[in-house]
C-alpha cells in the first residue's frame, strides 16, 4: 500500500490523528493514490470540483460508501456473502433515491424531501428536540457526572428522528438497537457475523418503516412521512411524471434520513464539547452569549468533520488536479482534510468561532448531495448546548478518559467521554 512520509494511511495511529498525514498530503500529493485505483482528494479546491461535477464522479453504485478493512485499507465494493443476500431478500426492495443517487434521478427526490426537511419543519420540530434534550438532562442532573455520548449525544437525533418518523416511545429502545446495527456495518471494520446481524437490524427497520408508512397512508400528516406519501415525483416521463412514491422509495428515503442523521449530530456534539474543553476561553464565551452559538456550532463542523470522508467513482477516464483517473477509480474526498486546508482557513487548528468564512466548510458536503438534514443537524446541536449551558456549570472532563475514536475511516467518532460538573 502507497504511504506518503512514515504515515500508513489506515492504521490506527493515522485515523486517530490524521491532521499531520492531512497536511503532508495537501502539500506534496493533492490527489494521492492511497489504494491500487483509490485516489484520495485532499484540498479544499478540488473536493469542490468533485462533489459539483456528478457526470465525472457518479453517487451511483453505492459510491458514497467505503469498505474500510482497517490495515488492509480499503476495499473494493463487496460483494453481499450468500447469507446476507438471502436476509436482504426479505426485505423491502431496495430504491436508490438520494446518496446513491445522479442527476437527474436524484434531482426529482431531492427537491421533494427538500421540503420535508425545510426551514419551516425544523422550526415545529424545535420544541420536540428541546423536550427531548430536557428529558435526557433531568436523567442525569443529579449525578454531578455523565458519560455525554451514551447518555446524551446518542440519544438525542435518534430519539428527535424516531420522533420525527412516528415511533412511539414503547418502541424507541427496539428502533434504537436496529439503526445502530444497521448504521455499524457501513463504515467500521465488520466480520460476516456483525455483517449478518447488521442485515437483519436493517431489514426489520425496512420492515417497521413500511409498516408506518402503510399505517399512514390512510391519514397522512403534516409531519415528514405525510409530506412523502403525499408528494409527488415531477420531471420524468410518461406514467413516471407526477406520479406518488411508491412504499419502497419512501422507506429508501426514510431509511437515509435515520443513518444520515443520527452517528452524524451524536459525534458532533461529543466532538464539540471535548473541544469547547480545551478551548476554556471560547466555551466561557458562548456561555456568557449564547447567540454565539450557531458559529461555534459552524465552527465545530469543520474543525471536527464528523463525517471525515465519502466517495464517489470515476465514470470515465479523465484527470483531476494533474492526476490521471482510469475509469472506475474510486475517489475518497477527505472532508475533514479540506477543512482544515491554510489556503481557505488560515490558522487552520485554531478553534474560531469568530471566523469569516465560518459556513464555507464542506462538513455537510456541497454541491447537489449537499447535506439535506444541515439545518435540522444545526438546530438539533444549538438546542443540546442551549439546555448543557443553562442547566450544567464547571463543566470539566472526569477522570477515566482515554479520548480515542472508533476505528472508522468515514466517521470521526469519540467513544465516549467521561463529565463532571455542577447544577446551575
Ligand atoms: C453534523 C451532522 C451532519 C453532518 C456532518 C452531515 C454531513 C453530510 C455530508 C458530508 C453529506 C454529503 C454526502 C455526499 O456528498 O455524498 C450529507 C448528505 C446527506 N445528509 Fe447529512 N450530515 C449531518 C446531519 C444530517 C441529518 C440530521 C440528516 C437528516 C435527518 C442528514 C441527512 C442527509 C442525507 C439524506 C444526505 C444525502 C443527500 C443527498 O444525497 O442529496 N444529515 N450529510
Amino acid at each position: 500500500m502507497a504511504a506518503v512520509g512514515d504515515f500508513e494511511p489506515f492504521s490506527r495511529e493515522t485515523l486517530e490523528n490524521p491532521y499531520p498525514f492531512y497536511d503532508r498530503m495537501r502539500a506534496e500529493r493533492p490527489v494521492f493514490e492511497a489504494a491500487p485505483g483509490v485516489f484520495f482528494v485532499t484540498t479544499y479546491d478540488l473536493i469542490h470540483e468533485v462533489l459539483r461535477d456528478t457526470e465525472r464522479f457518479s453517487s451511483a453504485r453505492g459510491a458514497a460508501f467505503l469498505n474500510f478493512q482497517g490495515e488492509a485499507g480499503l476495499a473494493p465494493p463487496m460483494a453481499p456473502s450468500e447469507a446476507t443476500r438471502a436476509i436482504f431478500a426479505r426485505g423491502v426492495p431496495p430504491r436508490d433515491t438520494l446518496l446513491s443517487a445522479d442527476p437527474p434521478a436524484h434531482t426529482r427526490y431531492r427537491s421533494l424531501v427538500n421540503r420535508s426537511l425545510s426551514p419551516r419543519r425544523v422550526a415545529k420540530l424545535e420544541p420536540i428536540a428541546r423536550q427531548v434534550v430536557t428529558e435526557l438532562i433531568d436523567g442525569f442532573i443529579d449525578d454531578g457526572r455523565v458519560e455525554l455520548v451514551g447518555q446524551f449525544s446518542m440519544m438525542v437525533p435518534l430519539t428527535v428522528v424516531a420522533i420525527t418518523l412516528g415511533v412511539p416511545r414503547s418502541d424507541l429502545q427496539r428502533y434504537k438497537e436496529w439503526s445502530v446495527k444497521s448504521v455499524a456495518v457501513l463504515a467500521g471494520r465488520v466480520s460476516e457475523e456483525e455483517r449478518i446481524e447488521g442485515a437483519r437490524a436493517s431489514v426489520e427497520l425496512q420492515r417497521y418503516l413500511a409498516r408506518n408508512v402503510e399505517a399512514a397512508r390512510a391519514d397522512p400528516q403534516d409531519d415528514l412521512i405525510g409530506d412523502l406519501i403525499t408528494a409527488h415525483l415531477r420531471g420524468g416521463a410518461g406514467d413516471d411524471d407526477h406520479r406518488e412514491l411508491d412504499t419502497p422509495e419512501i422507506v429508501s428515503i426514510l431509511n437515509q434520513l435515520l443513518v444520515a442523521g443520527q452517528e452524524t449530530v451524536n459525534y458532533l456534539i461529543a466532538s464539540l464539547t471535548l473541544l469547547l474543553l480545551r478551548n476554556p476561553e471560547v466555551l466561557a464565551e458562548v456561555q456568557a452569549d449564547p447567540s454565539l452559538i450557531p458559529a461555534m456550532v459552524e465552527e465545530g463542523v469543520r474543525i471536527e468533520s464528523p463525517i471525515s470522508a465519502l466517495g464517489r467513482f470515476v465514470v470515465s477516464d479523465t484527470e483531476l488536479g494533474g492526476t490521471a483517473l482510469p475509469a472506475g477509480s474510486r475517489l475518497v474526498a477527505l472532508f475533514g482534510c479540506a477543512n482544515r486546508d491554510p489556503k481557505r482557513f488560515p490558522q487552520p487548528e485554531r478553534f474560531d468561532i469568530h471566523r469569516e468564512n465560518l459556513r464555507d466548510h464542506v462538513g455537510f458536503g456541497a454541491g447537489p448531495h449537499y447535506c439535506v438534514g444541515a439545518a435540522l443537524a444545526r438546530m438539533e446541536t444549538r438546542v443540546a448546548f442551549e439546555e448543557l449551558f443553562r442547566r450544567l456549570r464547571n463543566l470539566r472532563l472526569a477522570p477515566g478518559n482515554d479520548f480515542t475514536h472508533q476505528y472508522n475511516f468515514i466517521f470521526r467518532a469519540l467513544k465516549t467521554l467521561h463529565l463532571e460538573f455542577d447544577k446551575a
